[in-house]
């Protein structure tokens, strides 16, 4: 196991002795509070390539880490809701566990997200693969079963008339590479 991932470890089971959840830390992030930085340049998509609910792609983003060296990040955009006046229906997660750092996946099928991570769901969720963490799409990618110490590191998203744009990410993403 990686050193950084047993020092994560090692800082969250402090925590849960304090009797802080791992579950608040999404909803901290969720506050308004969160850091966030440039991608190095802006992913773009067509509106018309995600109408559906539950429509995705996967994109790859650069952005620049302290001391000059760029990291590459790969990402899971997708289309969660309608639009509405306040919100786009489209959220960006960062494909990483942040766990120990596997590829997480959308999973539509109920059955398979109960046999997975044991989840009862009402929508699909995001699965990883290696323990089982489930993350919720509909609620900012928070983390609501599995090993996971947090929710999903998020990408911001916009759009401008009939394009999406993907242009920031989650500064906290970066620990990912420590
Ligand atoms: S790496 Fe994802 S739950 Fe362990």
């Amino acid at each position: 196991m990686p050193p950084s991932i047993r020092r994560r470890e090692v800082i969250w089971g402090l925590l849960g002795l304090l009797g802080w959840s791992g579950r608040l830390a999404p909803g901290a992030l969720a506050s308004g509070d969160t850091e966030y930085l440039d991608l190095k340049q802006r992913i773009s998509f067509s509106l018309s390539t995600l109408t559906e609910i539950w429509e995705n792609r996967v994109f790859e983003a650069w952005v620049a880490a302290r001391g000059g060296s760029d990291k590459l990040l790969k990402g899971l955009l997708l289309r969660v809701a309608e639009p509405t006046q306040d919100d786009t229906g489209l959220r960006a997660f960062c494909v990483y566990c942040p766990h120990e750092v596997c590829e997480v996946g959308l999973v539509i099928d109920s059955k398979t997200i109960r046999l997975d991570s044991g989840v009862v769901p009402e929508h699909p969720l995001i699965v990883c693969p290696c323990h089982f963490s489930a993350f919720n799409p509909l609620d900012d990618g928070v983390n609501i079963s599995g090993p996971a110490f947090r929710g999903l590191f998020r990408f911001r998203v916009i759009t401008r008339g009939d394009r999406i744009h993907i242009t920031q990410v989650e500064k906290s993403a970066l620990t990912l590479f420590n």
